[in-house]
């Protein structure tokens, strides 16, 4: 028996402790905000807090999580006030089909908690969520940017690579008016 704390909430979980910390969640739990992607760590679709720090879930077993302070999509509004990354998906209309979406608020969130003024080499190293529908990523880029310009950063480029390197500077911009 595992005792989990998810969203402030304590559960008594009686799973295998190798079962992973996405299926606890969903099937045990009921939070079925944390979406199954990949399986194998690659995609973000998994991703929730573990004592605020973005984790896969997918590949977390139960047993590293039990103890510990977990944070997933339903747990990140506070006393009803929507998490400003949300806020910001919101204003700007981010999801395409959003079944990667809770995996990238929770990604981001988390960056702009440690580093509310992330560089690009940050963001290239933190936000590695793959969008399966693809057609959101101008969205969020500007989303991204928005946030991060309202929170004292003047400019910040987009993740989004061309084939042959980063996006011009007219794409960028393209993107960022597109958010
Ligand atoms: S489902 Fe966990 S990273 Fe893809
Ligand atoms: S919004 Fe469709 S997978 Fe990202």
């Amino acid at each position: 028996m595992a005792n989990l704390t998810v969203n402030g909430k304590t559960h008594d979980v009686d799973a295998d402790p190798n079962t992973p910390l996405l299926w606890v969640l969903r099937e045990w739990i009921g939070m079925t905000g944390t979406k199954y992607g990949c399986g194998i760590a690659q995609c973000g679709a998994c991703t929730v807090h573990i004592d605020g720090v973005a984790t896969r879930s997918c590949v977390t077993p139960l047993s590293l999580a039990a103890g510990k302070q977990i944070t997933t999509i339903e747990g990140l509004a506070q006393n009803g006030n929507l998490h400003p990354v949300q806020k910001a998906w919101l204003e700007h209309d981010v999801p395409q089909c959003g079944y990667c979406q809770s995996g990238m608020i929770m990604a981001v969130a988390a960056l702009l908690k440690d580093k509310p003024k992330p560089s690009d080499a940050d963001i290239d190293s933190a936000i590695t969520n793959i969008c399966r529908c693809g057609t959101c990523l101008r969205r969020q880029c500007g989303g991204f940017w928005r946030r991060a310009r309202a929170w004292g950063r003047s400019s910040i480029r987009c993740q989004r690579r061309s084939r042959r390197g980063r996006l011009s500077r007219g794409d960028r911009l393209g993107c960022y008016q597109a958010g």
